[in-house]
């Protein structure tokens, strides 16, 4: 495929521009606010689509929308669902941000904005790459079906929905996911495990209004400390979650894939330093990969309650939140953990006390075989493009809809993150390595012509 290559090379800076357009769409899926930005972005990537002459829409939802896409049939040639979002985390806290979240701008061969790795650059490697084909060889070796949505980073709401009306338009052979992470920088991956999460809101009420913390405290039950105590009651001080029947179903590692796990070229000390800690933490008797790929975890992501302006204030606050999440692993159920974790809190609830637990989202974790001709299409595809095969790898994160995909359309999906995991996301300075968005590009483009040679 000289032609293609080349043509993604000459084209390259063209494609970072572009890139660029997309990021600079404030797509922020969370923020009410941002509702005709994040219809934008949409708007956009449906005009990729339009400008290669695929038949594209842009599906309006009760939440975002969709970007459907299908490329010209190709009779008796088998048939891929790439999926990717164009949605982002809100991008806070700003101050800590280098160059502005939303001014995408290039350094030290990166580039920085929200968005960048997740999903935006990953995402636009396989337009891309559809693009090459089409520029130089008139047509694609296989079918290809884009299904792009603006709800990843919420729940994916409307797109199960979707994708359980209309699986007979959906129908593949296997799917397509870059929205992940290699490795490591050089070492490229192909991920066969998601964690699967459960995404809760909690929100304790005490007394009907704020008190003076010195007339009233110690004569009624404080929301904060109740929920400070409660939420600590949830985990011990070994890693281990507290809610009965919590670990019923999680399916242990085998000796085996401990072996292999343990093989992968990876320096504890290293990662840590990374991330700027002393030292690891965590359920005794795992190692850190182990813990961030096969065993479930409880943490906070946000609390909320009583003063927090500058100085002090004595109050005994009305109220406090917490939002919160378990990661969970196969062979878990969230509907099963919401009903552990509900009369959970209900025994640790101390009087005085009103409760409200809403359910935000939950998705089960996610396996791939690894034994299938679309898995040595892929390997075969990355090698072609990064100079080395990839190892295999889980990951910690979540795409909650890779198991609709599993269950509605009876597809596996090949997870192929072209990201690193030192990109940042969800967090302050997101970046996106220039040379992996054009190496993904490359091998997505090689994998369209691994995958077309697949007997259907
Ligand atoms: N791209 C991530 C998931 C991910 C992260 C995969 C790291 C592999 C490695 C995705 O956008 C994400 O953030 N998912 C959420 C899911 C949730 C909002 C339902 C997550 O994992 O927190
Ligand atoms: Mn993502
Ligand atoms: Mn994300």
């Amino acid at each position: 495929m000289p032609g293609i290559d080349e043509y993604l090379k000459s084209h390259a800076r063209r494609f970072e521009d572009e890139l660029c357009e997309l990021l600079r769409i404030p797509s922020v899926s969370a923020d009410p606010a941002r509702r005709e930005e994040v219809r934008r972005a949409a708007d956009w990537v449906a005009g990729q689509f339009g400008r290669l002459g695929f038949a594209a829409e842009t599906i309006s939802t009760s939440g975002h929308p969709l970007v459907y896409a299908e490329s010209p049939a190709v009779p008796g040639a088998p048939t891929a669902l790439v999926y990717g979002h164009y949605d982002v985390q809100p991008a806070d806290p700003l101050d800590q941000w280098t160059s502005p979240p939303f001014e995408p701008t290039r350094r030290q061969g990166n580039i920085y904005a929200r968005g960048a790795t997740d999903d935006k650059g990953q995402m636009l490697t396989h337009i891309k790459s559809v693009e090459a084909w089409m520029a130089v060889e008139g047509r694609l070796p296989m079918n290809v079906k884009f299904i792009i949505e603006g709800e990843e980073e919420v729940g994916s709401h409307a797109l199960e929905e979707f994708i359980v009306e209309h699986s007979d338009r959906l129908a593949c052979d296997c799917v397509v996911v870059s929205d992940g992470a290699q490795f490591a920088p050089g070492q490229p991956a192909i991920n066969y495990g998601l964690r699967g999460i459960a995404y809760y809101e909690l929100r304790l009420e005490g007394p009907d209004r704020d008190l003076h913390s010195g007339s009233f405290g110690g004569s009624v039950t404080n929301p904060a400390n109740a929920l400070a105590a409660m939420l600590a009651a949830l985990i011990d001080q070994r890693g281990k979650v507290q809610i009965p029947g919590f670990y019923d179903d999680v399916a242990p590692l085998s000796q085996r894939e401990r072996k292999e796990l343990a093989s992968l070229p990876f320096d504890e000390q290293e990662y840590f330093e990374q991330i700027g800690v002393e030292g690891a933490a965590g359920e005794e008797g795992y190692s850190v990969l182990e813990r961030r790929w096969a065993r479930p975890t409880f943490d906070i992501s946000g609390l909320s309650s009583g003063y927090q302006g500058d100085g002090a204030k004595t109050v005994l606050p009305a109220a406090a939140t917490a939002k919160f999440s378990f990661r969970l692993v196969p062979d878990q159920d969230p509907a099963k953990i919401t009903a552990a974790l509900r009369s959970q809190l209900e025994e640790l609830r101390p009087p005085g006390i009103e409760m409200k637990l809403t359910d935000w989202h939950g998705s089960a974790a996610v396996q791939v075989p690894l034994e299938s001709p679309y898995i040595e299409a892929a390997a075969r595809a990355i090698e072609h493009a990064f100079g080395t095969p990839p190892v295999f790898t889980r990951e910690g994160g979540s795409i909650p809809i890779v198991t609709t995909f599993h269950d509605s359309l009876k597809a596996d999906t090949l997870l192929l993150g072209w990201g690193q995991d030192d990109d940042n996301t969800h967090s302050p300075n997101e970046k996106f390595s220039l040379a992996d968005f054009h190496r993904g590009t490359q091998a997505s483009a090689r994998l369209w012509h691994e995958l077309s040679r697949i007997a259907t």
